[in-house]
């Protein structure tokens, strides 16, 4: 049970994009994706929802192809926020995060009021349901399409089955308060049993609320592990090119990630 990855690859403009991914995910856990710009982190996680049917290899979630279930079906089982959504239309926000709640049966109009009006609580936007999508802040976009992703998914576990919460960069117009509590939600996601997966650029995010770490470059999974195993070693300063060091202040749950930055001399006139 969970979500299998099985002998992964997908293709592209005649580009292998994707090659030979492996791995098991077990329910109550949230797996971060970290990588560089165009390592393939977003192509694996839609491969995992079933939105990109892999040239090679499948993903099963519970034993089912995720490529062969109905839409209906995989709606209940799986929710993605997107790297980056674009809406076309006035819509407000209370009609963007009820469309969330289309392919759940049985929802009338009093809960559906309610259900809107919780996720919205959840992403810290109580009392935006009447206002405009398009003019509210880029950061205030993201929770909203968040709060939409949390009204699909439902609880974590339905008939004893873990659902899966997927997130493309789900923090990344976000203030460092808003991180925190955007993967606060994930990580209680999976607390509840549930499968949750984070594709993070932030390392102290991805360090500090997974329970482990993919990390792809160049279409393939160079490391999955524990966070605080691949701190160890060089493989996250060798991925992204950068020196990094690891530190530990005294009373902090987690390690912080601290990237080495470029001398700024003064430049000669
Ligand atoms: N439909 C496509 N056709 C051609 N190339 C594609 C397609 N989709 C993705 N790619 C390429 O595949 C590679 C991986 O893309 P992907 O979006 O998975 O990267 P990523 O790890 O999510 O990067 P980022 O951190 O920038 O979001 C990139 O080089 C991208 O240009
Ligand atoms: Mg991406």
């Amino acid at each position: 049970m969970g979500l299998a990855i099985e002998g992964v690859g997908v293709t592209a403009g005649g580009r292998t994009i994707l090659q030979n991914v492996t791995a098991r995910i077990a329910p109550g856990t949230l797996v971060a994706v970290i990588g560089p710009n165009g390592a393939g982190k977003s192509t694996l996680v839609k491969a995992m929802s079933g939105e990109r049917r892999p040239a090679v290899g499948r993903v099963r979630l519970h034993g089912d192809d995720v490529s062969a279930l109905a839409p209906a079906e995989l709606a209940m089982q799986r929710a993605v926020l997107p790297q980056a959504t674009s809406i076309a239309f006035p819509f407000t926000v209370f009609e963007i995060v009820g469309l969330g709640l289309r392919q759940r049966a049985g929802v009338d109009a009093a809960m559906r009021r309610l259900e809107v009006r919780r996720a919205l609580a959840a992403v810290d936007l109580e009392g935006f349901g009447e206002r405009l999508y398009q003019r509210l802040s880029g950061g205030e976009q993201q929770r909203v399409q968040l709060a939409r992703v949390l009204c699909q998914i439902g609880k974590p576990v339905a008939d004893d089955r873990a659902k899966l919460l997927i997130l493309d960069e789900p923090t990344s117009s976000l203030d460092v308060r808003h991180q925190i509590a955007v993967l606060s939600i994930a990580r209680r996601f999976a607390d509840e049993g549930g499968l949750a997966v984070a594709v993070l650029h932030d390392l102290n995010l991805a360090v500090g609320f997974s329970d482990r770490l993919m990390v792809l470059e160049g279409g393939r999974l160079v490391a999955d592990g524990k966070p605080e195993e691949l701190l160890e070693g060089p493989m996250l300063a060798e991925t992204f090119g950068t020196r990094m060091v690891v530190i530990k202040p005294p009373g902090w749950a987690r390690p912080a990630v601290l990237p080495d930055l470029p001398r700024l001399d003064p430049q000669p006139r």
